[in-house]
This record gives C-alpha cells, sequence and structure tokens, in this order.
C-alpha cells in the first residue's frame, strides 16, 4: 500500500473504531425509509473505493448490451479524465464530487434522481432531460468547452459516454419512484439562515483556512496530490472545472465543501469556514465557459454566480 495511504487508512480506521462500527450504513436522513444504501456522510478514507452498487461484481448484471453499458458508465463516472478524455481535457472526474460513484450521503448523492427527469433547469430557463443534464456536467464541470477538439465535436445526448452514464445512473435508481424526489437530495445546501453576503467573504481568511485543513491532499497549488489510486480533481487553474459550472458559485461549492470535506473529518468545519473556502477556490483563475452569455436569460442570474458579468 502507498505510504501516504496506509496514514490515511490508520487515521481513518482509528477515527472509525470510535464512532462506527460498519463502513456501509443506512442514511440518517429524518424522517426517511430508505430502499438502497448510501454510503454515510460521516465515514472516511476507510469507506473511498466502497460502492454499495456495483455493477463490475454485481452478479444480477449479465453480459447483454445493457449490462455492459452499465459497467462501463461506471468506469467513467469514476475515472472520467481516462475513460471519457476526449470530453475531459483537464484533470476532473465525476466522482471527485459525487463521491462514492455518486452513492455517497450528502456528496450529491446520483441514487434514487433519474426518475425526477425531465424537469426545469433555471440556468438554461427550459426543460432538462437526464441526458441534457450529463452533457451540461461534461460541458462544465469537465470543461468538454477547453477540449482540442472542442469545435469538431461536444458531448451530445447520442455520444457514447453520456449514454453509458445515463445507464449507470438509471440503475442506480432502479426501484425508485419516478417524479418522487429522494430524501438524499438536494442536501449540499448551506442553511439560508447563515448565508454570508458575497461581498462580505474575504477570499484571503478562506486561503488560511485552506492551508491549515485541506493542503495535504490538495496541494498548496490546488491542484490535488495523489492518495494511493485516488486523486482530488484540480480546485482551480486550466484543469480544473470551468467557470460556468455549478462548483463555480460560491454557495454551491460551500455546500459540497461543508458535508464532504476534508475527507478524513467530513462535516467539521463551520458554514462560514466552508463559504471562505469556497469564496477562496472561486477568487481563483479558471477556464471560461465560453456560451454564459446564453445562461440565465429567463431567470434571475443567482448572487453567487461570482464568474458571470453583472
Ligand atoms: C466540480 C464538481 C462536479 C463534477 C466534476 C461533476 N458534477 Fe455533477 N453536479 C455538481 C453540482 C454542484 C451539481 C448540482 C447542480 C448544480 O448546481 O449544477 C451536480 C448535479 C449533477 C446531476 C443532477 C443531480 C440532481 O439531483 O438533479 C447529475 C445527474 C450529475 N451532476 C452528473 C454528473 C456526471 C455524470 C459528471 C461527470 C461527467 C458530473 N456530474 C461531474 C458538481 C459536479
Ligand atoms: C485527506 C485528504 C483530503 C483533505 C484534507 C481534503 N480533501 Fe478535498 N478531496 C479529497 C479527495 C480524495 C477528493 C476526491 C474524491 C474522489 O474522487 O473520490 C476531494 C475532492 C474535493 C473537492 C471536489 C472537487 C475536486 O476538484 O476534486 C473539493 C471542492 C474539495 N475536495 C475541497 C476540499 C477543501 C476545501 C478541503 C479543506 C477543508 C479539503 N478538500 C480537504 C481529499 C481531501
Amino acid at each position: 500500500m502507498h505510504p501516504t495511504l496506509r496514514a490515511f487508512v490508520c487515521a481513518a480506521a482509528f477515527a472509525c473504531l470510535a464512532s462506527c462500527s460498519r463502513g456501509i450504513e443506512q442514511t440518517t436522513a429524518p424522517g426517511a425509509t430508505l430502499a438502497g444504501s448510501l454510503i454515510s456522510s460521516r465515514t472516511t478514507m476507510v469507506t473511498a473505493w466502497e460502492f454499495p452498487k456495483n455493477p463490475l461484481t454485481d452478479p444480477a448484471l449479465d453480459d447483454s448490451r445493457l449490462s455492459n453499458e452499465i459497467r462501463s458508465g461506471f468506469r467513467i463516472f469514476t475515472n472520467t479524465r481516462v475513460e471519457a478524455s476526449r470530453f475531459t481535457p483537464g484533470g476532473m472526474t465525476c466522482n471527485n464530487c459525487h463521491l462514492n460513484g455518486g452513492q455517497r450521503e450528502k456528496s450529491l448523492p446520483l441514487v434514487g434522481i433519474t426518475g425526477m427527469f425531465p424537469e426545469y433547469n433555471r440556468r438554461s430557463g427550459r426543460l432538462f432531460s437526464l441526458g441534457d443534464r450529463i452533457v451540461d456536467c461534461f460541458l462544465r464541470s469537465q470543461n468538454a468547452t477547453g477540449s482540442p477538439d472542442a469545435d469538431k465535436e461536444l458531448p451530445s445526448l447520442t455520444a457514447k459516454e453520456v449514454l453509458a452514464l445515463s445507464a449507470y445512473l438509471t440503475w442506480l435508481s432502479q426501484g425508485f419512484e419516478v417524479g418522487k424526489n429522494p430524501p438524499w437530495r438536494g442536501q449540499n445546501t448551506i442553511p439560508a439562515s447563515t448565508l454570508i453576503p458575497i461581498a462580505a467573504l474575504d477570499p484571503a481568511k478562506g486561503e488560511a483556512i485552506f492551508k491549515e485543513r485541506c493542503i495535504t491532499c490538495h496541494g498548496p497549488d490546488g491542484q490535488g496530490v495523489a492518495v494511493g489510486d485516488k486523486r482530488p480533481g484540480p480546485l482551480w487553474g486550466p484543469d480544473s472545472w470551468n467557470d460556468g459550472a455549478g462548483a463555480a458559485r460560491v454557495y454551491t461549492l460551500a455546500g459540497i465543501i461543508r458535508y464532504s470535506m476534508p475527507y478524513l473529518d467530513p462535516g467539521s468545519l463551520t458554514d462560514e469556514d466552508a463559504q471562505l473556502l469556497a469564496a477562496f477556490i472561486n477568487s481563483k483563475p479558471r477556464p471560461a465557459f465560453p456560451f454564459k452569455q446564453k445562461d440565465y436569460q429567463t431567470e434571475k442570474l443567482p448572487v453567487d454566480s461570482v464568474y458571470y458579468p453583472r
């Protein structure tokens, strides 16, 4: 085992002795009955490689075309920069933000969500199918518009990578009621009562917290340090998500950080820390999304869309 990884696993295992007896727990969302299972938001590096539903080992999947597509989608989801490199010019992977294959509580989980589509998308001001949503993730979070071949081919509804990801995510939603919001959806948000006005968030304060709590894994340059075969995506710079992505919004990013980071102690930051960290990370340069002027034509530009002209 990689020495850094061993150190993390030891620390995590130690924390686990005190706090949990099982790696995989039922979610604790209040009042929720959970049909599938998610990795608990409180467990750490010990469960980093665990997937409650893993199509590579699930005996229910056969050798059919669809089963192969589900497996392919899982591979793309967990290693996007390699498996879908033509739409990922930088270093991002879906799994960097949607931890454990999209099966971790409070890390933007994607279990049971596909029956919510088509759904109105505020940014585009129109109904989005699941495919539209995945295409948008490629264009923005994966910065496909920055690919050297972007003028020839952008991700589309019929691209094989998009279809495979749709197959994997739909498989994760099997057995869930269509049109019914799973209780763990949309939980990565900072409560309105503790939101701090954007102008009052000092990036220098966020930088100080970053140096103290984040650089062991993300590096002082934010580009990510390999932890065994796991490596966070670049938090800024040319290989990161672009400035039209959801994560380029300060409150959206704060909501990711607040409940899923730091990796070994998620939930330990305050709402204020998370917002300061997000303000720092989103004060940095990142690739420009070339179609920003087409966004928010119907709906109001959110206050935390800091890379958009006002
Ligand atoms: C940089 C972080 C990041 C990366 C990388 C990322 N996403 Fe997301 N994703 C988000 C955020 C944030 C949201 C919430 C919606 C928003 O504000 O954009 C989201 C939303 C989604 C949704 C809709 C979830 C729902 O409940 O409606 C899907 C599906 C999704 N992402 C799939 C993907 C796929 C597939 C990839 C890889 C091709 C990917 N994401 C890469 C951050 C990311
Ligand atoms: C112990 C290591 C570790 C620490 C400390 C840590 N992270 Fe992470 N972080 C990771 C790993 C690993 C991932 C990617 C997870 C994956 O792909 O499964 C990640 C992912 C992220 C992401 C998703 C986007 C991306 O580019 O990967 C953000 C944002 C993030 N971390 C922010 C932070 C912040 C802010 C801190 C400090 C409060 C922090 N992290 C501390 C290991 C860490």
